[in-house]
C-alpha cells in the first residue's frame, strides 16, 4: 500500500497535493506508473500505452489501445499557419524557446472553443497536445537547421514518426531504424511522469488558476527548461565533452565538492531519490544494448560509467547518497540515436508531457481553489514613509 502524509490542507496548496498517478519510494529507488514498476513498463510496454495508463488510471484492452493509437496518430499535424509563428524566431533559437513560444501559441490556434471544465474538451486537448509535440519539436529542429518542415506519416508509431520528421528531407525519407524507435520510445516511457516535481507542479499551480491547458504546459516547459530540472541531460554531455578523459575525472569531482564552486556533478543527485534512480538503473542497461546493437563504441559512456564508479565510492558522494539520476545516461543514448544536444531537453518536454496533463485532469476532475503557496515573511517590520529631503 502506499504511504498516506497527512497534512493541513489550509497550509498546502491545489497545486502539491494529494495524487492517484505517480508514486516514488525515494529510499528505495520505487517509481510506479498507476502502479506499475517503471521497470515493467519500460520492458513491455509502448509509450503511447502508458500515456493512456498515466491519462485514464488503467492499461487499454486491445479496443481501447488501437482506439487511442488511432486518436493520437491522425491528429499529428498542426495548423498550417504555425509555419509562419515559427519564421519569427531567429535560426538559432533554442529550441526549448521554440517549443515554449509554441504551445502557448497553441492556445490562440485550438483553444477558443474549448471549455476546461467540460471532460470531453479536456479529453479533446489532452489528445491534441499528446499528438502533435513531436512534429512541433520536429519543427524546431528543421528550422535551427534551416531544413524544409517534414510531415508526420501517421503510419508509423509515435517515436518512428518522430524520428521521421526530425531526420527525413524532401529528397529522402528517412528509413527509421527499429533499434533506434525502440530505444526511443523506451526513452518517451522513461521520462512520462515523476509525481509532483517543479514543473509538474508549475503546471497545476498554472492551472489551479482556470487558465486554459495549451498556456499550463507551455508554464512546464518553461520550468523543464532549467539545468537543475529538464535541462540536465543536455549539461551531463557538455560535462563529459569537458571532463574529455578519464584522467580529469577527479579535478571534476573536486570541483563539484568545493562549495565556492557553482559546478555540480551533472546527472547526479535528486531532491527525492537517495538510493539510485530507477529510470538511470534502466538507461544504463538500455545504454549498454543500443551501442553493442548499432556496434557504437562511444567513449562517453566508458568515461561516464567510469565518473559512476568513482563518484559512487567517493565519500563526499556517499555521505550525501548523491546517485545518478534520469539525466546521465540518457544523452548517451540520445547521441547514439542522432538526435543532436541542442534537443535533449526537447525530448524530456515531450515526453513529460502527458504526465504535466494527467495531473492537470486529475486536478480539475475534482472540486479545486487556486494554489496561493504562503511565505514565512523575513523583512521588516511596519514603519512610516520619509521624505526623500530627510533621507539620509
Ligand atoms: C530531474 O524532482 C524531480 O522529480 C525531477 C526529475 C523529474 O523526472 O521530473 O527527476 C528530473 O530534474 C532530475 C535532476 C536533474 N538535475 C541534475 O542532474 C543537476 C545536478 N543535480 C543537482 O543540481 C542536485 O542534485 C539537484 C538540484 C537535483 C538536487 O539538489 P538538492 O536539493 O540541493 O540536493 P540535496 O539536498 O540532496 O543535496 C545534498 C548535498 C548538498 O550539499 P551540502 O549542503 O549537504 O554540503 O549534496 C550536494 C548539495 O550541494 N549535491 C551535489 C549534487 N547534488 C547535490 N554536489 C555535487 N554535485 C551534485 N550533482
Amino acid at each position: 500500500s502506499v504511504n498516506h502524509y497527512t497534512y493541513d490542507p489550509g497550509f498546502m496548496s491545489t497545486a502539491s497535493c494529494e495524487s492517484k498517478i505517480t508514486y516514488i519510494d525515494g529510499d528505495k529507488g520505487i517509481l510506479l506508473y498507476r502502479g506499475y514498476p517503471i521497470e515493467q513498463l519500460a520492458e513491455h510496454s509502448e509509450y503511447l500505452e502508458v500515456c493512456y495508463l498515466l491519462l485514464n488510471g488503467e492499461l487499454p484492452n486491445a479496443e481501447q489501445k488501437k482506439k487511442y493509437e488511432d486518436i493520437i496518430h491522425n491528429h499529428t499535424m498542426v495548423h498550417e499557419q504555425m509555419k509562419s509563428f515559427l519564421n519569427g524566431f531567429r535560426r538559432d533559437a533554442h529550441p526549448m524557446a521554440v517549443m515554449c513560444g509554441f504551445v502557448g501559441a497553441f492556445s490562440a490556434f485550438y483553444h477558443d472553443s474549448l471549455d476546461i471544465n467540460n471532460a470531453t474538451h479536456r479529453e479533446i486537448a489532452s489528445n491534441r497536445l499528446v499528438s502533435k509535440m513531436p512534429t512541433i519539436a520536429a519543427m524546431a529542429y528543421k528550422y535551427s537547421v534551416g531544413q524544409p518542415i517534414i510531415y508526420p506519416d501517421n503510419k508509423l508509431d509515435y517515436a518512428a514518426n518522430f524520428l521521421h520528421m526530425m531526420f527525413s528531407t524532401p529528397c529522402e525519407k528517412t528509413e527509421v531504424n527499429p533499434i533506434l524507435a525502440k530505444a526511443m520510445d523506451k526513452i518517451f516511457i522513461l521520462h512520462a511522469d515523476h509525481e509532483q516535481n517543479a514543473s509538474t507542479s508549475t503546471v497545476r499551480l498554472a492551472g489551479s488558476t482556470g487558465a486554459n491547458p495549451f498556456a499550463c504546459i507551455a508554464s512546464g516547459i518553461a520550468a523543464l527548461w532549467g539545468p537543475a530540472h529538464g535541462g540536465a541531460n543536455e549539461a551531463v554531455l557538455s560535462m563529459l565533452e569537458e571532463i574529455g578523459d578519464v584522467k580529469n575525472i577527479e579535478k571534476f569531482l573536486a570541483k563539484a565538492k568545493d562549495k565556492n564552486d557553482p559546478f555540480k556533478l551533472m546527472g547526479f543527485g535528486h531532491r527525492v531519490y537517495k538510493n539510485f534512480d530507477p529510470r538511470a538503473k534502466v538507461l544504463k542497461k538500455a545504454c549498454d544494448e543500443v551501442l553493442n546493437e548499432l556496434g557504437i563504441n562511444d567513449p562517453q559512456l566508458e568515461l561516464a560509467m567510469k565518473l559512476e564508479e568513482i563518484a559512487r565510492n567517493d565519500p563526499y558522494f556517499v555521505e550525501r547518497n548523491l546517485y545518478p539520476n534520469v539525466d546521465f545516461y540518457s544523452g548517451i543514448i540520445l547521441k547514439a540515436i542522432g538526435i543532436p544536444t541542442s534537443m535533449f531537453t526537447v525530448i524530456f518536454a515531450i515526453s513529460r508531457t502527458v504526465g504535466w496533463i494527467a495531473h492537470w485532469k486529475e486536478m480539475l476532475s475534482e472540486p479545486y481553489k487556486i494554489s496561493r503557496p504562503r511565505q514565512l515573511y523575513t523583512g521588516h517590520t511596519e514603519r512610516d514613509y520619509i521624505p526623500v529631503n530627510l533621507r539620509k
